[in-house]
């Protein structure tokens, strides 16, 4: 039944049909003693605790609605985290021992280690074994509060696998658990067979695989880096994809301050992502574009790189999400607990800032802040409620998970 009555709540969520940039990223509205009605999926009425008797008038006395009294619990917004690589074939923790004894994250990518390694391992995969693993990471990520998720391909390479990892998208998106969004991200590293010929497969990428997957993938991604794809490339891809409808998304300024951040305000992307090394002028481009800047600290802290100038970003007019990177390499996390104690400890976000960055503009993020991403009527009722009635134990309960019940489209899919 997705008819479902909160009472007696602190409701707290930012509000708004778009990315919220700059010092609006600490406005959060907060009504106590709140209730929220979700009829049919959707959220009908935000307010204050009115017996239910009285709002039936509203919304047809047929209707049943399952009644849950949140007293001394927050109720938020789902999270939505906007850049994932969550479908994948093995995992590589002998490589991350490598780093651990030293080597860096480009140094074993050039030696065929890495991105390479996954990508052969996804290569020998079944859609199902794709979908299988994504699955239960996905169940883990609701039982964090996660509502809505975008998941990238990238571990193809080859327009076979591409294909096959975004049927695997697909088909986490139809079991309807939580919102999926698909990126196609063909340009994910250069596969080995196109070693030294990076624009020839930029090429193959543009005839053959941008037209193909129009349907199965609504953003299009690109990891701008040096070595990798560089500025020219990157252009000239991602004005294909632009051409073609796509929406785009950038892994920029990972590892070198390359521009990657100034194309993807240029190109009018949807997002920015990673940006550790983002320079002054691609912060000012963002901010004057709306480019959404998605910020992965997961990534840093298990890279051991420095973290993302989000305080630079946040007070120069940019809207900043935070989003987990979750894949088998750099990040092996999909933990929104320990995200968001990144946040607030070592990138100086506001709690109010950092609940912000992983609920509205990380569906902005996603281009579904009209239906996603704060607790308003008209929106999907994609919930959360905590075990607790202050948000600061968010980031205080370091690295433990807050949500006792996740709910999406006004459906219980975890209570605790
Ligand atoms: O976002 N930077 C490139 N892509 C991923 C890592 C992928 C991998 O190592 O498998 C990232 O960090
Ligand atoms: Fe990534």
């Amino acid at each position: 039944m997705s008819n479902l009555y909160i009472k007696h709540a602190t409701i707290v969520t930012p509000l708004g049909n778009e990315a919220v940039r700059g010092v609006g990223m600490s406005r959060l509205n907060i009504i106590e003693d709140g209730a929220i009605l979700i009829k049919d999926g959707i959220i009908r009425y935000v307010g204050n605790s009115n017996p239910l008797r009285q709002l039936y008038s509203l919304f047809g006395t047929g209707a049943t609605f399952r009644e849950i009294d949140a007293h001394g619990k927050v109720v938020m917004p789902g999270f939505v985290d906007s850049h994932t690589h969550m479908v994948f074939g093995g995992f590589r923790p002998d490589e991350f021992r490598m780093r651990l004894e030293g080597a860096s994250y480009m140094s074993i990518m050039e030696k065929g280690g890495g991105i390479q390694s996954t990508v052969n391992a996804t290569r020998k995969a079944t859609v199902a074994d794709l979908v299988e693993n994504a699955e239960w990471l996905m169940e883990r990520m609701i039982s964090m509060g996660v509502t809505t998720v975008e998941v990238k391909s990238g571990y193809g390479l080859d327009y076979a696998t591409e294909a096959k990892m975004l049927a695997a998208i697909g088909r986490l998106a139809a079991k309807k658990r939580i919102e999926v969004v698909p990126t196609f991200l063909g340009a994910h590293a250069v596969p080995d067979e196109y070693k030294g010929r990076t624009s020839e497969y930029v090429d193959l990428i543009i005839s053959d695989m941008l037209p193909k997957f129009r349907k199965a993938a609504k953003f299009c991604d690109i990891f701008t880096e040096k070595n990798v794809f560089e500025i020219d490339d990157s252009r000239r891809l991602m004005e294909a994809a632009k051409a073609l409808g796509y929406k785009l998304k950038f892994h920029a300024d990972e590892i070198v301050p390359l521009g990657g951040a100034e194309l993807a305000a240029e190109l009018g992307a949807v997002s920015a992502d990673h940006l550790l090394h983002v320079s002054e002028e691609g912060i000012k481009r963002m901010a004057e574009q709306g480019t959404v800047a998605t910020l992965l600290p997961l990534t840093a802290f298990a890279l051991k790189e420095p973290y993302a100038p989000a305080r630079r970003m946040i007070d120069g007019g940019c809207a900043v999400a935070l989003a987990t990177d979750l894949n088998p390499g750099s990040c092996f996390s999909g933990s929104i607990p320990l995200t968001i104690a990144l946040s607030c400890i070592y990138m100086n976000m506001t709690v109010e800032e950092t609940i912000t960055a992983l609920t509205l503009n990380g569906a902005a993020a996603c281009g579904l802040a009209d239906r996603k991403g704060s607790i308003q009527p008209g929106k999907d009722g994609d919930l959360i409620i905590l075990d607790f009635d202050n948000i600061n134990m968010l980031p205080y309960y370091v690295g433990m998970n807050c949500v006792k019940t996740t709910i999406a489209k006004g459906r219980i899919l975890f209570d605790s």
